[in-house]
């Protein structure tokens, strides 16, 4: 496969929001993160994703855009964001915007122009439809609660939004409006960002029959019919086209409905499409019935076939992506770790799990702190829009207060919306002002600048774990080979290539484990535990992770 920058870089994600807030007015800003750049590029990274920083009334935190060449005035300004991305550039990482493009926000003028009137010139770039029998043209449903269809007093007409009614979905349809989109990515491209992380991107076409989901059909079911909708491969071709070549970007595609299948017509090396995307199998693990409300324990067996589907099944022929969170997850330390006892030991665990798969490693902030999730005790502290509406919905249908509590507390977004946690001191460190969501109290603690004088912290094994990466490119080229696949504590596979053979460990548990393979024949060579460990032994202690070369050739016991 071609080698390039984004397939080798590491790439950490930051939500501006919530990162470092200058002005003390409570809200994270760009400013905010340049003063953090330093610290951004000790971690080891490549590439940094923003999510979006543009004009937006934030019904959705800035996934509502109003204006795609504006920056949103609590973030600054444009002049911040060029400073920002030359200060990045200048450490040697490039910069990677959101692109939300599915959908504006209601206060778009082209949104404002398309409702004004049926005849008005942009009606048709936004999905506007009749009534049916008095409701909404069809039992669709808002990511968000509720339908997906808002009925619009000016003309009686409904307008699609698959997300929150201040989200119209724009109508991919309309050539007028896709060359519109084009000419603005390059504009960013001209103003030196390196690629697009592009929102909900397996949801650009919709199916012109507008049928009803049928029960039981998912609403990110590969089969439902705005999901890799037909004309979906068009699209992102023509963009690729008229928008992407000719530049040195990176793409991925936040991309719900993925299969392995679906995903190579997508990111296949061969297709011209994308470079990556990111799937939902794994975030989907502890739902119940795909609803992320109810959710179930995670069954490490069932994690390790998604994630060995998604090696072998991209392998030498598409790029993965891997993320244990994002902005819209859980903490990875409290859904896959053990925020508890082992909640360092755990935190780096997953780190150096994720950064040993093939693919391009993610790391979302905070997490290199091993942050985790915190409950607010009263939903009036929860701020996101999806949480609210799920709380409204469950309680109106009679769900016990404090069963919804206790589902929002561990998979509410806000979990990862927190501030960042840089110091023990006022607002964690955030900034002078009351921050716009309540900081976790375990702030006192789990800081950066404690972290910093820790020798054995979270912080400092990223360091080493990104460097490691850096030294192996196995960790990036090599073949994956999943061992031990029924064991319970185990997470054990073999990566080879570029010379050398590796042997990564991980126990996912609370418990000693055994080994997968004797440890004669290998030399370790990187462990979560430090040099505490016995790291050569053929046990591993609780949430003990470790990488050793192999010699020789050894079969698993
Ligand atoms: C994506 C974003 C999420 C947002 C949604 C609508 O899933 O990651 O934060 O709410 O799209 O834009
Ligand atoms: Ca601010």
């Amino acid at each position: 496969m071609k080698r390039t920058w984004w397939k080798e870089g590491i790439v950490y994600q930051i939500y501006p929001r919530s990162f470092m807030d200058s002005n003390g007015d409570g809200i994270g800003d760009l400013r905010g993160i340049e003063t953090k750049a330093d610290y951004i590029a000790s971690l080891g990274v490549d590439i940094v994703w923003l999510n979006p920083v543009y004009s937006s009334p934030n019904r959705d935190n800035g996934y509502d855009i109003s204006d795609y060449e504006a920056i949103m005035e609590e973030f600054g300004t444009m002049a911040d964001l060029e400073s920002l991305i030359e200060v990045l550039h200048r450490r040697g990482i490039r910069v990677v915007m959101d692109l939300v493009v599915n959908h504006t926000s209601d206060l778009h003028p082209w949104f404002r122009e398309s409702r004004s009137s049926k005849d008005s010139p942009k009606r048709d770039w936004y999905i506007w439809k009749p009534a049916k029998a008095g409701g909404p043209p069809n039992n669709w449903k808002s990511c968000f609660t509720g339908s997906a269809w808002e009925r619009d007093s000016r003309t009686g007409d409904y307008y699609l939004h698959l997300f929150d009614p201040g989200q119209p979905d724009l109508n991919w349809e309309n050539p007028e409006l896709r060359r519109a989109v084009y000419a603005m990515m390059r504009r960013w491209f001209a103003r030196g960002i390196d690629g697009f992380r592009m929102d909900v991107v397996t949801l650009f076409s919709k199916d012109p029959s507008y049928r009803d989901l049928m029960p039981g059909e998912g609403m990110f079911s590969g089969t439902a019919p705005y999901v890799y909708g037909p004309r979906l491969h068009e699209f992102i071709r023509e963009m690729r086209r008229e928008a992407l070549s000719g530049f040195d970007v990176m793409t991925v595609g936040e991309a719900p409905g993925s299969t392995v299948e679906n995903a190579l017509e997508l990111v296949g090396e061969d297709r011209g499409e994308l470079d990556m995307l990111f799937q939902f199998e794994l975030m989907g693990i502890d739902h119940v019935d795909g609803d992320k409300w109810r959710q179930r324990p995670i069954d490490l067996v069932e994690m390790k076939r998604i994630i060995e589907r998604w090696q072998l099944g991209l392998a030498g022929r598409a790029w993965n992506s891997n993320y244990l969170m994002n902005h819209d997850q859980p903490r990875s330390v409290s859904r896959f770790g053990d925020d508890g006892c082992f909640r360092t030991e755990s935190a780096k665990a997953l780190l150096l799990l994720n950064l040993s798969l093939g693919g391009t490693p993610y790391i979302y902030q905070g997490e290199e702190l091993g942050m985790a999730n915190a409950a607010f005790d009263s939903i009036s502290d929860y701020r996101d829009v999806d949480t609210l509406n799920y709380y409204k919905e469950a309680r109106a249908a009679g769900v016990a207060e404090d069963e919804v509590m206790r589902s929002i507390s561990y998979m509410s977004r806000d979990n990862a919306r927190r501030p960042m946690q840089w110091s023990a001191g006022r607002n964690a460190g955030f900034g002078s002002g009351l921050p716009w969501i309540g900081v976790n109290p375990d702030y006192m603690t789990v800081n950066a600048e404690a972290e910093e004088a820790d020798p054995s912290s979270v912080l400092n094994f990223v360091r080493s774990m990104t460097r490691f990466r850096k030294e192996h490119k196995v960790l990036v080229y090599g073949s994956f080979e999943l061992l031990a696949h029924d064991d319970p504590k185990l997470f054990a596979f073999l990566r080879e290539g570029e010379g050398e053979r590796l042997f990564v460990e991980v126990n996912m548990s609370g418990d000693v484990a055994k080994a997968a393979m004797p440890s004669s024949g290998m030399t370790p060579l990187i462990s979560n535990l430090g040099s505490s460990a016995n790291t050569a032994a053929d046990r591993l202690e609780p949430w003990e992770a470790r990488i050793s070369a192999l010699h020789r050739v050894s079969s698993p016991v």
